[in-house]
Formats: structure tokens, C-alpha cells, sequence
């Protein structure tokens, strides 16, 4: 049985949902099962409206399945994805987050690889503390942090950030281009080759319902 990989974000006008699609094609190419997933939008419409970029990313994605707590006790590994927000993580990502005390409590969450990614207008904007504030819920989860690193040279050719694939989005809104979107394939691929390193390619079905077993017992 593959491992399998959810690939978790929000994205308002469409830059991180291409870097959550190019980490889903990285983390297929290594052999996981993977679920893409968006997290529900929480904004007003009145909100929505006054970008209608926004407005048309959220009719495009309609067809995303939204991410439910049932995608993260079924992930063996996850890869997080968010704009910046004034430095952090999006309110729509973290308020997702923020259900998941119960399956934490459970001890349903811990030991499984992490990764995340990010899209932010200015190269100085924050990224780097967006990712550095998700891997603080990574910390109390219990999760292994999987950063890119420098493990590859898609990572310096994609601006260089060990921590996680960053788009710079700018003034002229573009999308990511080739570089960030190898940067991203890449990093989905080592999460799933980490994943695969620590549960085997023969993954037994029964295998994170047997240690949360164990670790309650
Ligand atoms: C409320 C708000 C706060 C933002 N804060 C930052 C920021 O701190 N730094 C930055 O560079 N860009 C910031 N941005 C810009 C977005 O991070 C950027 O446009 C990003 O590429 C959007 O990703 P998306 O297309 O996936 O929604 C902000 C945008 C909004 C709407």
C-alpha cells in the first residue's frame, strides 16, 4: 500500500494553489497516494468582491475537495500551503488547524512528516515567518519537520529558501513560474521518499492505527 500524502492549503488568488498542485505532482511521482486539498474559505463575500481575483480563483476551485479532519488522521505525511498574512499563516489555514486538538489529543497527528509553502507579494514580505509560524503547531503536533534544505539544486535555482518553496507573487501578480514550480515538485517528492523511508514501501494499512495503539497503552 502507497503512503499517502495530503497536501493541504488556501489560497486566495491562485499562486499557492499552484505550488499545492506541483507539491501533489512531486509527492505522486515518488509513489504516494495523494488527496489535495483546499481548507473552506471563511471571508465574507463583500470581502471577496473587492478583488475579483479572489472572486474568480474561488468559482475556478469550486470542483478542490475542502479539507476535513478525516484527511489528516488518513495522511501518513502532510504538506501545508498559505499565503503570507501580514507575516503568518492565512486565518482560513489556521482556523482549519485550529479543529484538530481531538485528533492530537489522540496522538493521531504525531510522528508524521511535515512540510510547508508559501506565496507572498514582496521577496523581504515574510515568508520565511509564515513557515517558521506553521512549524510551530508542526512542534506541538509531535511532527517531523521535512524542510527542502539545500538538498537539491531546484532549491537555489527557485530563489533559495531552505525552508519551504516561496513564490514571490510581486506587482504584476504573476503566477509561479518554472523554477518555483520545480522547487515545489521537488519538495513534494522528498516529503514522500522520507515518508516511504520511514514506513516502508509496503505500508500496512494498519500501521498509524497500531502505534497510536501503542502509544496509548
Ligand atoms: C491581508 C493580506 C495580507 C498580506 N500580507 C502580506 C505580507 O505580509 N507580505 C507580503 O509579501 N505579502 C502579503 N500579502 C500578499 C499575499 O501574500 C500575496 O499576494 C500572495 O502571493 C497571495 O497568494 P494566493 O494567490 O495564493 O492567495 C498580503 C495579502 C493580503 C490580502
Amino acid at each position: 500500500m502507497a503512503v499517502q500524502v495530503a497536501v493541504i492549503y488556501y489560497s486566495a488568488t491562485g499562486a499557492v494553489r499552484e505550488l499545492a498542485q506541483a507539491v501533489t505532482e512531486g509527492a505522486a511521482a515518488a509513489g504516494a497516494q495523494v488527496r489535495l486539498r483546499r481548507v473552506a474559505e471563511l471571508a465574507p463575500g463583500s470581502a471577496i468582491d473587492q478583488n475579483p481575483l479572489w472572486r474568480r480563483h474561488i468559482e475556478a476551485t469550486q470542483a478542490v475537495a475542502e479539507a476535513t479532519l478525516e484527511d489528516l488522521a488518513w495522511a501518513d505525511a502532510f504538506a501545508f500551503g498559505t499565503p503570507t498574512r501580514f507575516g503568518a499563516p492565512a486565518a482560513q489555514l489556521k482556523q482549519f488547524i485550529d479543529q484538530a486538538g481531538g485528533l492530537w489529543r489522540e496522538g493521531r497527528l504525531a510522528d508524521k512528516p511535515v512540510t510547508a509553502f508559501t506565496s507572498a507579494f514582496n521577496r523581504h514580505g515574510g515568508s520565511e515567518a509564515t513557515l517558521l509560524s506553521l512549524a510551530n503547531v508542526f512542534y506541538h503536533w509531535g511532527s517531523l519537520i521535512v524542510p527542502p534544505g539545500f538538498t537539491d539544486p531546484a532549491i537555489s535555482e527557485a530563489g533559495g529558501n531552505p525552508y519551504g518553496t516561496s513564490h514571490v507573487s510581486g506587482p504584476a501578480g504573476a503566477g509561479p513560474d518554472a523554477a518555483t514550480l520545480a522547487a515545489a515538485r521537488y519538495q513534494g517528492r522528498r516529503l514522500a521518499e522520507i515518508t516511504i523511508r520511514l514506513l516502508g514501501e509496503g505500508r500496512s494499512p494498519d500501521a498509524s492505527e497500531a502505534l497510536a495503539v501503542a502509544r496509548n497503552a
